[in-house]
């Protein structure tokens, strides 16, 4: 059988003090709530309701493309529903807000719609429609905050629902400190009775280690009733989903609880000491699975590796790497401490020296880089290419084999293959007001200092002298030196380095 999956990520996340949303903060490289769609989505729910109120359209967006990216071409497509909370009223109006969406999307569940008197008995006139599925499958709850929760434990939680025929089966821990979460009361044979929130715990109930995980899984007829019921009366004055318990076993369901093998996947963030803790955890156990995989890393306490990064085999990594967001990693590549490389692709063999800064690069074998380089937005390394000491690359394509190897910066540049870019060498690319191109050719030799005053283009195996300012196109194999640059000479075939010289 099929489940329904609803997801609460309205609230304030009063305790993060944070002007974004709580479960748009990022672990490891990915928003909170990110990690709790793909669990959900690894049970293949038929519908799944994200409970949207607090920086709505923020939380909407992480959730649609998470669902678009996690979704396998193969796998059933789930039907994604948005329920609007309207105002952060707790944990129990959002679910109810997740089931009147369902009900105004599916129809209502089955229900008498007057009960008339016969004969001084009381009948139930029903009406007449095919109720939706949604209302006979298992509708799993669960919080936006609990990122470490897997897919596995969802599933083993439906199961133990269908199973055991109570009207709510709820996921526990038992906690060494229970502070902050909600207590399960249990009766003299041990059967649930109610969950009761911290503020509301007496002294006795605040000593119990058993807590709600925030992990469900209801009849929702029974739900949608019991919701229908709660009444704000608490410290908070909110709505809480956890009275549903004590209304469900007040009228006579039974209410069932599993405790978690797994505590550390359940927890909750609240405040951003829980989400630096989750973080220490997560990173060391993605360094953990990327050494299984063959990868070395010679100090996993100081290496940060997101989430979603993927690395070769016999790849190194050195202390204090950071790999973030959408970064790939070939085969036998070695990264020098220091270095940071966000949503960028590097070949097979790559080698980055110490210090060096990479974004939004894609980067082919057999690359060198750095010490000390900067390249971001947009810049592509052919094979072979080298970059060296403070050398910052933008928005460049640098063809095979090509060299800057000191203090130069290459901004909206097109460089050939085999080309040497000497020393202190600048593509003036910003004339105060726009940004301008600069084509350098194949087998082109740039002298130290040259200039290079965009939009310009130097010729295929052309030269600049030492600290030439180059503010017009350079022909093929054409010496150009001065300032401005001028024609010195042309060059014999293989003066500017054939094509076939490295
Ligand atoms: C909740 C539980 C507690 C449980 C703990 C597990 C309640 C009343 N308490 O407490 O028993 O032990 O989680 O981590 O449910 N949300 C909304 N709308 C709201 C309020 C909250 O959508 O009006 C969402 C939040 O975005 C969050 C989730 O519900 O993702 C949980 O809310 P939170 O305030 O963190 O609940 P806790 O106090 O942690
Ligand atoms: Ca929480």
């Amino acid at each position: 059988m099929r489940s329904n999956v609803v997801i609460l990520a309205a609230g304030l996340g009063t305790r993060m003090r944070s002007q974004r949303a709580k479960v748009v903060h990022e672990l490891a490289g990915r928003p909170l709530i990110a990690y709790v769609v793909r669990a959900a989505l690894g049970v293949h729910p038929a519908r799944l309701v994200a409970v949207v109120g607090h920086q709505a359209e923020d939380v909407r967006r992480v959730v649609e493309r998470e669902v678009a990216r996690s979704v396998g071409e193969e796998d059933p497509k789930p039907r994604l529903l948005f329920a609007l909370q309207q105002e952060p009223l707790g944990t129990g109006h959002a679910a109810l807000a997740a089931l009147e969406a369902l009900s105004a999307e599916e129809g209502p569940p089955y229900s008498p719609v007057a009960v008339v008197e016969e004969e001084g008995e009381a009948v139930e006139l029903w009406q007449k429609w095919e109720e939706s599925s949604v209302w006979r499958e298992p509708l799993v709850l669960l919080y936006g905050d609990m990122p470490r929760v897997r897919a596995e434990t969802i599933a083993r939680l439906v199961a133990a629902h269908l199973e055991g025929r109570a009207a709510a089966t709820l996921m526990t821990m038992l906690l060494e400190d229970p502070t902050g979460y909600g207590r399960i009361v249990r009766d003299a044979q041990g059967e649930v009775v109610r969950i009761v929130e911290e503020t509301e715990a007496r002294p006795e109930e605040r000593a119990i280690r058993e807590v709600n995980a925030g992990l469900y899984c209801f009849d929702p007829k029974p739900l949608f009733g019991a919701l229908r019921r709660l009444k704000p009366e608490n410290q908070k004055g909110e709505y809480y989903l956890t009275d549903v318990v004590g209304v469900l076993t007040s009228v006579g369901y039974r209410v069932r609880a599993i405790q978690s093998e797994h505590p550390e996947e359940l927890l909750g963030v609240n405040t951003r000491q829980d989400l630096a803790r989750l973080e220490a955890e997560l990173r060391r156990e993605i360094c953990a699975r990327w050494m299984r995989e063959g990868v070395t890393i010679r100090d996993p306490d100081t290496t940060w590796i997101d989430a979603e990064v993927v690395i070769g085999k016999d790849t190194i990594l050195h202390p204090h790497v950071h790999l973030e967001g959408e970064t790939r990693l070939g085969e036998a590549c070695e990264i020098h401490a220091w270095t940071r490389i966000v949503d960028s692709q590097l070949g097979d063999r790559v080698v980055v020296r110490n210090f060096t800064v990479i974004q939004g690069s894609r980067i082919g074998n057999d690359v060198r880089i750095g010490p000390f380089a900067h390249l971001r937005g947009e810049v592509e390394l052919a094979d072979e290419v080298a970059i060296g000491n403070f050398v910052e690359v933008k928005k460049s394509r640098i063809g095979r084999k090509s060299k800057a190897m000191h203090l130069a910066y290459l901004g909206d540049a097109t460089v050939g293959e085999r080309v040497n870019v000497g020393a202190g060498t600048i593509t003036c690319n910003y004339d105060g007001k726009r940004k301008h191109p600069t084509i350098i050719e194949d087998d082109v030799k740039l002298g130290s200092d040259t200039m290079l005053v965009a939009p310009v283009r130097v010729g295929r195996g052309a030269m600049t002298g030492a600290g030439a300012v180059v503010i017009r196109d350079v022909p093929e194999r054409t010496l150009v030196v001065g300032v401005p640059a001028v024609e010195k000479k042309k060059l014999e075939e293989d003066a500017g380095g054939s094509s076939s010289a490295g």
